[in-house]
């Protein structure tokens, strides 16, 4: 998820891209970068690291430049550094872009063979040489843009500059934000409202197909076909604040909304769509090892622990493959039993959380191939890793972790596919169907999102208990450690995991018309047996609430109250349930009017041991 701001008018550039890019750093910000017309070349200035550190390189420059674009960068496609830092440039032409080019691999292959030399790691570079081939052709820059982005498969918002037309700044949108913005005598275009919200609050939302041509004095629209299109200018009267959370009151929740959108990204590219298999090309490990090795050990450290334990179902039954899971700050002082043979995986969002970091040089140093699953290109534990496979969530703000856990199971999934393929357990009708499920899963938890409400209800009585039990059995055992963890974390209520089975070996003895129980209920092979534990709970005048599915209400014993999802499969299940668990734990927070962004004694990254 990156940031891209542009501006057209009569006032310096500089300082509006600098200003709208500050707004736009909580998208991400290993890198940034600008693109001014000044006179008739365009200029170009790259840093890595925070926007600072490019502000601070152009202090002493002077620019006249009264068009320019901007970028901020959160890496998706090579490592943050300057040379993969936006915009990126081919013969006469500047381009700053925001999402992920599925078929870049295959696009940048050909452009070099036409002889076009590519200065980045990225996917981005492709769609500015695409665009360069078109003009050599002899089209003009609009209908450049349109040739090459009828070649791209993929996410994108785009904004370009050619030195050809410097009085036209091009937009185009497919999958990625874009807004227009109308001022007197300028326009802008940015990723998200923050950036322009002191110009101007007259707001033009492109849509997928969209491309713009924006001048100082006007701005239109046409479809990838060249049609005209009419949209409609909204005003917008958020302050800054809500604007850059996109109107939620609190990333957490935004978060949690965009969850669709992280998966979807997260997929991009890895399903190979024509033969229904899963293509990994960026895991890059030794397929004979895949299908020789003896054992996986996954190690993680809070969520991410329970997206590794989710993952050891996934794992085992699709790819029949044997998996240790260990809490990494165990993990490393217990001698483990790590060699040639074992595949490790260290599952973290950050990338850096210091008892995960060890665990995976430990296991290097024992001899075992390292697998990070990330959100961070270039964190330590993907420079250190044999090899990576990133969830692309985008940038995880508040410290609650919500869209980076349904996308690291995402990629376990499609993990366990591939090992199941590697070494035969898997059949070819096996992968497409499992696949399928995989394709609806966005609208799945699109759809999960609809109990908001219900949580929202909910949450009015569980803001005043003092403790909450979460069970769960089978693969959604980890869901209630998580729904646990998001609730203690952010509302300060303690809360308890517990395998469903166990309850009665000692929690049992808690249940009492003060204790709220969580009970993970979906229509699986363990219902029966989840029901009778919410028989238990009602039997002691616990207060059951049941996350199940819409099949399932009218089985629930009186007095117990429900919050539906969605029926999902199997393997997935557990990434459209853990939607509620996670508005539940917010809403609560939101009674007690605790910080939920920035929970007391806790940091989103635990650099330390
Ligand atoms: O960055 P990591 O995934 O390695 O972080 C691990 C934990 O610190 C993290 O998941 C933490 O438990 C979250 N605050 C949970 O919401």
């Amino acid at each position: 998820m990156c940031g891209i701001v542009g501006y057209i008018g009569p006032q310096p550039a500089l300082p509006i891209l600098i200003e709208g890019l500050t707004r736009l750093e909580y998208r991400g910000y290993d890198s940034a970068g600008v693109a001014l017309l000044e006179g008739d070349a365009i200029e170009i200035r790259r840093a890595e690291g925070k926007l600072a550190v490019l502000a601070g390189q152009l202090r002493d420059e002077r620019f006249a430049a009264t068009l320019g674009i901007g970028h901020t960068r959160w890496a998706t496609h090579g490592r943050p550094s300057e040379q993969n830092a936006h915009p990126h440039a081919s013969h006469g032409l500047a381009l700053v872009h925001n999402g992920i080019i599925e078929n870049f691999v295959e696009l940048r292959e050909r452009l070099e063979q036409e002889g076009f030399r590519f200065a980045s790691e990225t996917d981005t570079e492709v769609i500015a040489h695409l665009i360069a081939r078109h003009r050599r052709q002899g089209l003009a820059p609009s209908q450049a843009i349109r040739a090459a982005l009828a070649e791209v498969r993929g996410a994108y918002a785009v904004a370009v500059v050619f030195e050809a037309e410097p009085e036209t700044l091009y937009a185009a949108r497919n999958g990625s934000p874009l807004v227009l913005a109308k001022g007197e005598g300028e326009s802008f275009l940015a990723s998200d409202i923050p950036a322009v919200l002191a110009h101007t609050r007259e707001m033009i939302f492109m849509e997928d197909g969209d491309v713009a041509a924006l001048s100082a004095g006007e701005i239109t629209i046409t479809s990838l076909a060249g049609e005209p299109v009419a949209r409609e200018t909204t005003h917008i009267d958020w302050n800054p604040v809500m604007a850059e959370k996109a109107g939620f009151k609190h990333f957490m929740l935004k978060e949690i909304y965009e969850q669709p959108r992280a998966i979807n990204d997260t997929l991009a590219g890895r399903i190979h769509q024509g033969e229904q298999r899963v293509a990994l090309a960026d895991l890059g490990l030794d397929v004979e090892f895949l299908r020789t090795m003896r054992r996986v050990v996954m190690v993680a450290c809070g969520t991410s622990w329970h997206a590794a334990l989710v993952g050891k179902y996934m794992v085992e039954q699709l790819a029949g493959v044997g998996v240790e899971v260990d809490i990494a700050s165990e993990f490393r002082y217990r001698k483990p039993i790590v060699g040639p043979r074992t595949l490790l995986v260290a599952i973290s969002q950050s990338g850096e959380t210091a008892d995960t970091l060890a665990a995976l040089r430990q296991a290097k140093a024992q001899g075992a191939t390292t697998l990070s699953i990330c959100n961070v290109v270039g964190s330590t534990m993907t420079r250190e890793a044999d090899a990576t496979l990133y969830t692309h969530a985008g940038p995880e703000i508040g410290v609650a972790s919500t869209k980076a856990f349904t996308t690291q199971l995402v990629v376990l999934y499609l993990l366990a596919l591939h090992l199941g393929r590697a070494n035969g357990r898997l059949s070819g009708d096996d992968e497409a169907t499992l696949l399928r499920d995989l394709i609806t899963l966005p609208t799945m938890v699109e759809e999960a999102l609809a109990c908001a409400p219900a949580c929202e209800r909910l949450a009015k009585g569980l803001a005043e208990r003092r403790d909450v039990l979460y069970l769960g059995r089978g693969i959604h055992f980890p869901l209630a450690l998580e729904g646990a963890l998001k609730l203690k974390e952010i509302s300060y209520i303690h809360a308890e995991g517990y395998p469903a089975g166990e309850m009665k070996h000692g929690p049992i003895a808690l249940i009492d018309e003060e204790m709220p129980v969580v009970c993970l209920l979906p229509d699986d092979d363990l219902m029966e047996k989840m029901l009778s534990n919410v028989e238990e709970v009602r039997a002691r005048d616990g207060v059951p609430i049941a996350i199940t599915q819409p099949a399932l209400v009218d089985t629930l014993p009186e007095g117990t109250e429900a919050i539906t999802v969605p029926p999902c499969s199997r393997y997935l299940c557990p990434v459209v349930m853990v939607v509620p668990l996670q508005l539940l734990a917010y809403y609560v927070a939101l009674r007690r009017g605790t910080d939920v962004d920035q929970p007391r004694n806790l940091a989103k990254s635990v650099t330390v041991e």
